[in-house]
């Protein structure tokens, strides 16, 4: 069956570019991120791993880590990284899941038959440190996925963690957030002392709490 959010993320042990990985011992208390690719060498991964590699800084300050797969087998994965580095102008510093007899794509359910059944699809998955599922988003190989789209969501995913709010559309780190429609009116001032707007009885703003 499908993974769905809130589903514990499968576990796995899988050879990756930095040795072999038991997957939620190497989460431990981080959060993680899981993407697939179609293929090794091909133009659209090649731009994707060299973002992630840049936006690494990004990704540790979040308490993040990031490993991708693709179906290729481990020696692929190794010179494919020279190309990564070389063209896009970075150190891919973060492993590589090699998987070509498909065990880690069928467990995750990253092969879509009707896109084709020899290639993983673009999938992310977003993982807490419970090893819960949190984001699930999957892209066709000829989108290129906006990784820091993936950013702006772990810290919603974060901020709504710990505080009783929600980000509206288009929320940005730093921006109002919406108090949870749970909160009481007569409860909101001692939970969110930086005051709030009452634009509707169901649509209240307060400044980002933990900012
Ligand atoms: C790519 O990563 O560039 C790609 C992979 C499969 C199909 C189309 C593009």
């Amino acid at each position: 069956m499908a993974l769905r959010l809130g589903d514990i993320a499968p576990d796995f042990t899988a050879e990756t570019t930095e040795g072999t990985i038991e997957f939620h011992k190497w989460l431990g208390n981080s959060w993680g991120v899981l993407f697939s690719h179609p293929a090794d060498f091909t133009p659209v991964c090649t731009t994707e791993l060299g973002t992630v590699a840049k936006l690494q800084n990004e990704f540790k300050k979040r308490n993040v880590k990031t490993i991708a797969l693709s179906v290729d087998p481990l020696d692929s994965h190794m010179e494919w990284i020279k190309d990564i580095n070389e063209t896009q102008h970075t150190t891919v510093n973060f492993p590589i899941i090699a998987d070509p007899i498909f065990e880690v794509s069928k467990l995750y359910d990253m092969i879509h038959p009707n896109a084709s059944d020899r290639f993983t699809v673009r999938s992310v998955f977003v993982i807490g440190p419970d090893k819960k599922i949190k984001l699930i988003l999957t892209y066709p190989a000829s989108t290129g996925r906006n990784f820091d789209e993936l950013l702006r969501v772990i810290d919603s995913l974060q901020l709504t963690a710990s505080h009783s709010v929600a980000t509206p559309a288009n929320w940005r780190d730093g921006d109002d957030v919406v108090i949870s429609p749970a909160i009481k009116d007569e409860d909101i001032a001692a939970k969110f002392p930086k005051g709030h707007t009452k634009i509707k009885p169901y649509l209240r703003l307060t400044p980002q709490p933990n900012k």
